[in-house]
């Protein structure tokens, strides 16, 4: 049997062997005796009665161990034109005394932090305050609009928010106070209390008596030290998309989560203490949570939190600028960015001019990998090129290649094997296993391991409905794939409304619902189609109420800016088409899927449960007209 066999078969067979062996990694004020705690199935706690600090094992450890001058992080912005680096002693002292200042707001243990910021160095140390004094942080992405955030302040209903003054787009800041302000007024939760934290590119109008300044704040408050906490409690709270525009609250516990990170920075990542790292995502996704917060620093690396694009800041070199200048050796990136790099340099020419000697690993995420990307990736880097499959809920990768433990070769089209500690299955509708290479719904047969999701926000029904529920003793990914006889996992596709945009996950039925707002509309549908560059983009279907006779250029516009207004711009919603009808069941089901793969090229059957044929024909013509459905 090799290692990698050898270390997953344990990981299942002895979990609590297994777990608390890892658990000597994180740095504990009292080790757990116990790894897990399965007396409530389905809902399991790891090391339930460890007591940690994640903030401490971030920061303060290392200044003990003599790390404290050592970069902790590099903040490197081509949008602020700057580079600043932070020691792990200043990293920990600024985190201490805005911990204190949060602190002086009355902001305890148990109390929710909305933090609602760019890619600045104040978004990690609002986070890893929050985490100092046990108060739970939801960072919400700045690519958001204000009801986006609405609904998560209602959701979390937070004591404070912490957001920026501004955020830094190519060509355009975006002001997030009149964000927070328009958020605020739709949320039904008051929130009494704000931190500004002022850039000097847009400055923001402070509320008297709500908006407290950042830097004030920190240089008056005293440092603060870690408070003990238990390894159940909640470190974060971070929304993702689900089936509804409701947002799903995923929780993240404290103790597991930092042995997860711990384990897989050592035998995913293989990557050392000193190193430094570069997770090239947004702290308002979860790679940006795990890989570039939590995991590097609690490993004792640098890591990497990079202001910019793949491409156009200034160009698709840009990447490999960061790498040679800040010796990072190894990138984590979503394929979008390596397929935004090969369309701009598709002969790599901009990778020639820079040093990438100590440059070893690139991981992918986020998003399928397309083979083609993969195999450019990997002969123009002539590196290690790991995809990996992972989601907002698991918190970090279920299935890579581990170059800690053994290095596979790559199939492309795979994300590898099962990550130890998950045991993935594709099962068929009979809920059982299918036969390798049929594809099936891919589960994780219960217990997730530490680090995964252990409910959502104040919300078990929730969680049951949505991931236990279909398939009973597993987690539902909501994703389709299938196993091969060396137990290499593919994941296809989304088995449910959600489609990823530049990595971005997003709903369709939430910009449905948005659609369905405007007045000329009488019925709607939202389908993602294949695009070269961000994998998927979202592209509308409008049914008009009898009557109306504007022209559909002004209604489609006005659509895709409710879009960006209400989801935000990240969504890229900007093409629909205005039908006669939609191609439904005859129990008044929409043909989503069929749409997709009419759409996209791919084979499909009319499907028997049909009402009307004659309407895929008419949905297959109007597609032609923006150019899908090419070979229909
Ligand atoms: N704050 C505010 N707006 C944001 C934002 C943020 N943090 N991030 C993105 N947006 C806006 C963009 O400005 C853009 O607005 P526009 O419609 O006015 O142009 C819109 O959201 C779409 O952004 P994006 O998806 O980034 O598309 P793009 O065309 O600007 O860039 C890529 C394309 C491929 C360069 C870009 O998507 C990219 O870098 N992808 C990497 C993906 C990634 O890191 N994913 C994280 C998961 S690992
Ligand atoms: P998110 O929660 O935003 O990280 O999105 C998770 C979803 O992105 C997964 O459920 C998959 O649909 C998709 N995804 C992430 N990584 C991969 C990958 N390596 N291969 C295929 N799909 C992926």
């Amino acid at each position: 049997m090799g290692r990698y066999a050898e270390v997953h078969k344990r990981s299942l067979g002895d979990k609590e062997g297994f777990w608390l062996e890892a658990a000597k990694l994180v740095s504990w004020s009292k080790a757990p005796s116990r790894a897990l705690d399965a007396s409530n199935p389905p809902f399991y706690r790891w090391f339930p009665d460890g007591r940690l600090n994640v903030s401490h094992n971030c920061l303060d450890r290392h200044v003990e161990a003599g790390r404290g001058d050592q970069p902790a992080l590099i903040y490197d912005s081509p949008m602020a034109g700057k580079t600043e680096t932070y020691s792990y002693r200043e990293l920990a002292r600024r985190v201490a005394k805005f911990a204190g200042g949060l602190r002086s707001l009355g902001v305890e243990k148990g109390d929710r932090v909305l933090i609602y910021m760019p890619m600045v160095p104040e978004a990690v140390i609002a986070m890893l305050a929050c985490a100092r004094i046990g108060a739970i942080h939801g960072v919400v992405f700045g690519g958001f609009a204000a009801p986006e955030l609405a609904t998560r302040i209602d959701d979390a209903k937070p004591k404070a928010i912490v957001f920026c003054s501004c955020g830094l787009e190519p060509g355009r800041t975006i002001a997030y106070k009149a964000l927070v302000d328009q958020a605020l007024s739709i949320a039904k939760h008051k929130v009494k209390t704000c931190v500004v934290f002022q850039r000097p590119q847009l400055r923001a109008e402070p509320v008297p008596g709500r908006d407290i300044d950042f830097a004030d704040l920190e240089a008056r408050s005293q440092p603060v030290d870690p408070v003990d906490l238990a390894s159940t409690d909640p470190l974060y709270i971070l929304y993702t998309s689900g089936t509804t525009g409701i947002p799903k609250g995923v929780v993240r516990d404290g103790g597991g989560y930092a042995v997860a990170l711990m384990w897989s920075m050592h035998n995913v990542y293989a990557v050392k203490p000193g190193e430094v790292w570069w997770s090239a995502s947004d702290v308002g996704w979860v790679v940006g949570h795990s890989y570039i917060v939590y995991a590097p620093l609690l490993l004792g690396a640098t890591t990497i939190l990079y202001e910019g694009k793949p491409v156009g800041t200034p160009d698709a070199g840009a990447f490999w600028r960061v790498i040679a200048q800040h010796g990072a050796v190894a990138l984590f990136t979503a394929p979008t960015a390596f397929r935004a790099i090969k369309r701009d340099d598709p002969d790599g020419l901009l990778m020639k001019k820079y040093d990438l000697s100590r440059f070893r690993t690139l991981f992918l995420a986020g998003e399928r990998c397309d083979p083609n990307t993969l195999l450019w990736a990997e002969a123009q880097l002539k590196v290690s090129v790991v995809d990996h499959w992972w989601q907002t809920e698991t918190g970090w990768p279920i299935t890579a290649n581990c170059l800690g433990i053994e290095a596979f070769k790559v199939k492309p089209g795979s994300s590898t094997k099962a990550v130890p500690g998950w045991d993935v299955q594709a099962l068929g509708e009979d809920h059982k296993p299918v036969k390798p290479g049929e594809v099936g719904a891919l589960a994780i047969k219960l217990p997730l391991p530490p680090g995964s999701l252990p409910t959502l926000w104040q919300n078990d029904q929730g969680f049951l409905k949505s991931y236990l529920e279909e398939f009973p003793g597993y987690y539902k990914t909501g994703d389709a794939g299938y196993i091969d006889e060396d137990g290499y996992i593919f994941v296809m596709t989304r088995t449910d409304d959600i489609i990823n945009v530049a990595g971005h996950r997003l709903s369709t039925g939430g910009m449905e619902e948005v659609l369905s707002n405007h007045p000329d509309v009488a019925e709607c549908a939202v389908i993602g189609v294949a695009d070269e560059l961000k994998g998927q983009l979202p592209l509308g279907f409008l049914v008009l109420k009898a009557g109306v006779n504007r022209p559909h250029e002004a209604i489609v516009k006005e659509v895709a800016q409710m879009v960006r207004e209400s989801i935000g711009p990240v969504a890229a919603f900007k093409t629909a088409l205005v039908v006669k009808r939609l191609p439904k069941t005859r129990s008044g089901k929409i043909l989503r899927g069929t749409m997709q793969k009419i759409a996209d090229d791919q084979s499909w059957k009319m499907p028997a449960t049909i009402d009307d044929p004659a309407i895929l024909h008419e949905i297959t013509a109007d597609l032609k007209t923006v150019g899908y459905a090419k070979g229909a």
